[in-house]
């Protein structure tokens, strides 16, 4: 069948390039041209694993477009998935979606559905719907154009092995031919298909990153309990993990989560909790747990300093906020490296991939070609991102080149054991 998706971000350019390899055309609107230029030029626009070799591979199927025409020109579904930034008080900034909408609208036909793909509020369908209604060309019945919510749960650097095999498909419609048009996107992959509201689809998306981001905060602050009394919370972790009602996932302890989804997605909730006169206490805490972490962190590599950081150069290892990405938003990095720098340490940093990302940022700080050359001459190694091949550095090198002896490893990635052994000073987190 045909698709379109408005916006080229990692949501949409990633459910376009996949929606192209189960077989549908696929027209991908996006207002920059840059972008647009490359994509029909056939280059990846995001660093996501398996993403240009499936470009390249459904060329023939796929589209890149500017014009808001070609969206509605023979789709029968219609994704918008541009960004929904945070705003300073933590509510969702709307007006890329609502723009978008009112872009779309005017070439809107009857039978199409407008599904939301962007994390958005409760009640931004409505909003959408009040646009449309007011928009859609003349003779075409507004209510025959539907509106749709479909939250999608992708991971960064995941993205392709996510959308193709999905854990759950979830569609909030205001009409059951909506729910058809999707089901039939959607047809080939195995996964179950849930058609509920809109509200409680909106509302499933948010849910599912804040008790992820949850348990992250839990087993943060049950690792600050493991270091006061002498416990290591990766076993903790691991054994709490083996009750199927826990499981062991997102329960590694570590400098928090980043990213552009926990950080905006969390607090996005708390204030829409706020708007309907809730407090949600929970939320709350996990958000403050999260801020901590960071800033424990710095006090960490400081405490093993003597508490004294002038002059001292760190080695940092890792910028982006996962391994995998070279993301940077809301990654735990970017602050530490101010502090940091504030306390005027200096900074040696290397990243498989992020650099570029930060270069700009921080002009005081040496970028480094790897680990070994961040290493040379410092007098900490901290640990910022679980890159595998950070696990795999030869102990006795990164030893012999440093000037102190100390590691501070902010993701538990090391053998406290092995660290020791070749005369290093291990500080984890929560063990
Ligand atoms: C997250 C969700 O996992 C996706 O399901 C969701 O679709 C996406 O947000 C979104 O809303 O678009 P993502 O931000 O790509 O995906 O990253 P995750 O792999 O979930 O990791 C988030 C952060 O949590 C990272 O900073 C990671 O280092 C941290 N984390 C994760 C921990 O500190 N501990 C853990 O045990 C797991």
């Amino acid at each position: 069948m045909d698709l379109s998706i408005i916006g080229t971000g990692h949501v949409g350019l990633v459910s376009g390039v996949c929606f192209a390899d189960m077989g549908h055309r696929v027209v991908c609107i996006d207002n920059d041209k840059d972008k647009i230029q490359l994509l029909n030029a056939g280059k990846a626009t995001i660093f996501e694993p398996g993403l240009p070799e499936m470009l390249a591979a459904n060329r023939d199927r796929l589209t890149f477009s500017t014009d808001m025409a070609d969206a509605t020109a023979s789709a029968e579904a219609i994704f918008v998935a541009v960004g929904t930034p945070a705003r300073e008080n933590g509510r969702s900034d709307l007006s890329y979606v609502t723009e978008a909408v009112s872009r779309l609208a005017p070439h809107l036909k009857a039978g199409q559905v407008v599904a939301m793909m962007s994390t958005v509020p409760v009640g931004t369908s409505r909003l959408v719907r009040e646009i449309i209604d007011t928009n859609v060309p003349a003779g075409v019945d507004p209510k025959e154009v539907y509106v749709a919510s479909n939250p999608e749960f992708l991971r960064e650097g995941r993205a392709v092995y996510d959308r193709l095999h999905p854990t759950r498909i979830v569609v909030g419609v205001d009409d059951e031919r909506a729910a058809e048009i999707l089901k039939r996107a959607f047809d080939g992959l195995e996964a179950p298909f849930y058609v509920t509201n809109c509200p409680t689809a909106e509302i499933t998306k948010y849910a599912s990153n804040a008790f992820l981001a949850t348990k992250i905060s839990f087993i943060n602050e049950i690792a600050r309990l493991c270091e006061l009394v002498g416990a290591d919370v990766t076993e903790v972790s691991h054994y709490m993990g083996d009750d199927p009602r826990i499981g062991r996932q997102f329960l590694q302890a570590g400098l928090g989560y980043g990213g552009s989804c926990f950080p905006k997605d969390t607090k996005a909730l708390d204030q829409i909790a706020f708007s309907q006169g809730h407090n949600f206490t929970l939320l709350k805490a996990v958000i403050d747990v999260n801020n901590m972490q960071r800033v424990r962190f710095v006090h960490k590599i400081a405490s093993a300093l003597g508490d004294d950081l002038k002059g001292k150069t760190i080695a940092l290892l890792g910028i982006s906020f996962k391994p995998d990405t070279d993301d940077v938003r809301e990654a735990p990095s970017i602050e530490i490296i101010s502090r940091l720098l504030d306390a005027r340490a200096r900074i040696r940093a290397y990243d498989p991939v992020a650099m570029p990302k930060v270069r700009g940022l921080f002009p005081t700080v040496t970028f480094c070609e790897d680990a070994y050359e961040a290493a040379a001459g410092s007098d900490v190694v901290a640990v910022i991102t679980d890159w595998p091949e950070f696990k795999d550095l030869d102990m006795k090198r990164l030893t012999s080149v440093m000037a102190g002896r100390v590691l501070v490893d902010g993701r538990n990635i090391f053998d406290p054991k092995a660290v020791a052994a070749s005369g290093l000073t291990y500080h984890g987190v929560g063990r």
